[in-house]
């Protein structure tokens, strides 16, 4: 089966530490690789998105390939027509998928019946190309990643999973707190445990304030995702005013610590506006690193 990008598990700690080069090196000397020349992929979202989206069309295109965005409720899809069905098809034309959806699960299906490589643009279980952006970021701002603690505030879902296991595998600490009941899913908790290496502090807490005490990067996600929205109320109740990333919890964390967010930001919610908007902040920098992560991805995927 052709390689594909679901999870971070889908590459060796060696590989992603080459991915992560090869990105700084992309946008250093922005050499204008056409890797992807004579090359169309299709990108299939069920879901709105402005960074994947919008990265990934650039990233195609400067690597000399072509991109065909769908809109799953412009598809036959939308009436009925199995995945699986959509996914053979696709992959008798196309080069590639890159896809948002859902369920994790149909990331698979599409991977086994396209037949050509599938990158996971988001699905419930992970966020992948969001923890290849992250880990440059860290990298770039505090010049390591090894030893780093990250404290992670908010929902234990997809973008939470990804940087479990992209910390555990590079030797970042994590330190996830999460409303009892909104904890990370214990499977990927377990994997970030085997692949740690040792000395590696690698958490699931309750307590935001435990969590933020002396960390390098506050990192947090939106209370109510995509697809969850029929939770939203009983959410916000449960994450509110505890799990928020204000002035007062990141005065907890090291001097000098920096806030991260995959953004969209939900200002008064999981964040607010002073800290989004503050020094400490690098997320305008994190969305930019979408660019060169995913260029990295492709090429190493296509090369
Ligand atoms: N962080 C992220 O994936 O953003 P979009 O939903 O805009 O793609
Ligand atoms: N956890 C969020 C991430 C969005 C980029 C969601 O799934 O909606």
């Amino acid at each position: 089966m052709a390689r594909s990008f679901l999870s971070i598990m889908d590459v060796s700690h060696e590989e992603l530490e080459y991915l992560l080069r090869e990105a700084e090196r992309i946008k250093n000397n922005n050499a204008p690789s056409k890797v992807l020349k004579g090359k169309v992929l299709a990108a299939l979202f069920l879901k709105p998105s402005t960074r994947t989206r919008v990265s990934f069309e650039v990233a195609v295109r400067r690597l000399g390939g072509d991109l065909i965005f769908l809109r799953g409720d412009e598809l036959q899809l939308a009436r009925g027509e199995p995945l699986k069905d959509t996914a053979r098809v696709l992959g008798r034309y196309v080069d590639g998928i890159i896809a948002r959806v859902y369920r994790h699960e149909d990331l698979k299906i599409l991977a086994e019946y396209s037949e050509v490589p599938v990158i996971n643009a988001l699905s419930d279980r992970e966020h992948p190309c969001q923890a290849l952006a992250d880990m440059l970021t860290i990298k770039e701002k505090l010049g390591r990643l090894k030893g780093v603690t990250l404290a992670f505030v908010g929902d234990g879902n997809n973008v939470c999973h990804s940087l479990l296991l992209a910390c555990s595998m590079l030797g970042v600490n994590i330190r996830v707190a999460t409303p009892e009941g909104y904890e990370p899913a214990k499977e990927i908790v377990e994997t970030a445990l085997a692949v740690a290496p040792p000395k590696t502090e690698i958490q699931v807490l309750n307590s935001p304030e435990e969590a933020v005490k002396g960390a390098d990067v506050v990192y947090t996600d939106v209370f109510v995702s995509m697809g969850d929205e029929a939770e939203a109320d009983e959410r916000l109740s449960v994450f509110l005013p505890r799990f928020q990333v204000n002035k007062k919890l990141l005065s907890l964390a090291k001097p000098g610590a920096i806030v991260m967010h995959c953004l969209p930001a939900h200002r008064g919610e999981e964040i607010t506006e002073d800290v989004l908007e503050g020094k400490c902040s690098v997320v305008w920098d994190q969305a930019e690193n979408r660019l060169p992560v995913q260029k990295a991805l492709l090429s190493f995927l296509y090369g």
